[in-house]
């Protein structure tokens, strides 16, 4: 199939794939997600199809107005209602009770479903127009780093998907905080660009999933499913240093070898003697989520066989960084004494 390569223009066009069960990915304020009408299971079947995505990973199902909430869910406790009144239309996705209108292929066999209510223009105008809710993951192949342009979905689904709607450079850059909503403490599943301590400062205690920053353990049911898999990687073996700058950068340069790059902050650049891609200043969270992805597919785009990341801060929107970072390193972290 021909991927039609789409812009603000063509709304109506997208939509129209939308409503007759195709795919079309979607510009969003976090990463670009692969749209289908979430009520059709059998368009959103498609979505694992092209991603390759295993069929037990839940989707989060995107709403364009609050009412929209009312038929996907049974209950949207006061906690929910607070978190949506400070941070919808946003990058946070609530995890609630289910109804029955979802298609078991969006909830992969849970009682529940998550919900996010995105505040891109692009993305609010394509579910609006297609007169339903969208079910939309991430619109990359499954396992490699999200996109957050239109030329990254490209790269992975060309042929595969009906359309792509071109909305430049995603702002937030990682994927939305995801919050259960369902256990006695809510419970943050993937931490994003709304913070820990935004979420506590709204609803009080929130408690972090263990797996937000170590590997699941043999055996453990993942509380959020995608969790489980292995995430983010570009074609290089990534290694998480922690230490440093100085240390760092006096590592990375023993360690000089053909194919072989630093991911480093702009202040580690100085002391450098290897080639590099900086994810900007130490303490920039935001600047670190909007170009982790895009710095993971410019390396595959190198051929760089070996990236020594430098470990961020799990501070703010840095936590959302380094639990992404440490799944692209697939757990192998190096910690340097001084
Ligand atoms: O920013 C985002 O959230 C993007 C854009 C497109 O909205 N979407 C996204 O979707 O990142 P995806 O499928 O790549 O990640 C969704 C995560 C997965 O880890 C999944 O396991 C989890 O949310 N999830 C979905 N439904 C869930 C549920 N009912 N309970 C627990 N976790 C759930
Ligand atoms: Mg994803």
């Amino acid at each position: 199939m021909e991927t039609l390569l789409l812009t603000e223009k063509d709304i109506n066009k997208a939509a129209e794939i939308i409503k007759s069960g195709g795919l079309v990915a979607m510009p969003t304020e976090t990463v670009y997600g692969l749209a289908a009408d979430a009520l059709n299971g059998k368009a959103v079947e498609k979505i694992f199809k092209a991603k390759g995505r295993p069929m037990d990973n839940p989707l989060i199902v995107h709403i364009a107005a609050l009412e929209q909430i009312k038929a996907l869910v049974t209950d949207f406790p006061e906690k929910a209602q607070a978190l949506a009144k400070a941070f919808w239309p946003g990058p946070l996705t609530m995890v609630l009770p289910r109804s029955d209108i979802i298609p078991p292929e969006v909830s992969a066999g849970l009682d529940t479903v998550a919900v996010r209510y995105p505040v891109h223009p692009l993305a609010q105008a394509l579910i609006m127009a297609s007169k339903t809710p969208i079910a939309a993951p991430s619109a990359n192949t499954s396992g490699k780093p999200s996109p957050t342009t239109a030329e990254h979905v490209m790269k992975d689904l060309s042929g595969k998907i009906d359309a792509v709607l071109d909305g430049g450079s995603c702002d937030v850059g990682l994927e939305s905080t995801v919050i259960t909503l369902c256990t006695d403490v809510p419970r943050l599943l993937r931490p994003g660009g709304i913070t820990l301590s935004q979420l506590e400062s709204v609803i009080g205690r929130v408690d972090v999933d263990e797996a937000v920053l170590n590997r699941l353990a043999e055996g453990k049911k993942a509380a959020s499913p995608g969790m489980k898999y292995k995430h983010y990687s570009p074609a290089a073996r990534v290694v998480m240093i922690k230490g440093a700058s100085d240390n760092y950068t006096c590592f990375v340069n023993a360690h000089k070898a053909d194919n072989m790059a630093a991911l480093c902050f702009d202040e580690d650049i100085k002391r450098l003697e290897v080639p590099y891609i900086s994810l900007g200043a130490r303490d920039d969270y935001r600047a670190q989520a909007h170009n982790l992805f895009d710095a993971l597919r410019e390396a595959d785009k190198v051929g760089y066989g070996l990236v020594l990341a430098h470990a961020p801060d799990t501070k703010g929107v840095g936590l959302a960084v380094y639990n992404r970072l440490i799944r692209a390193a697939g757990f192998e972290v190096k910690t340097l004494e001084n």
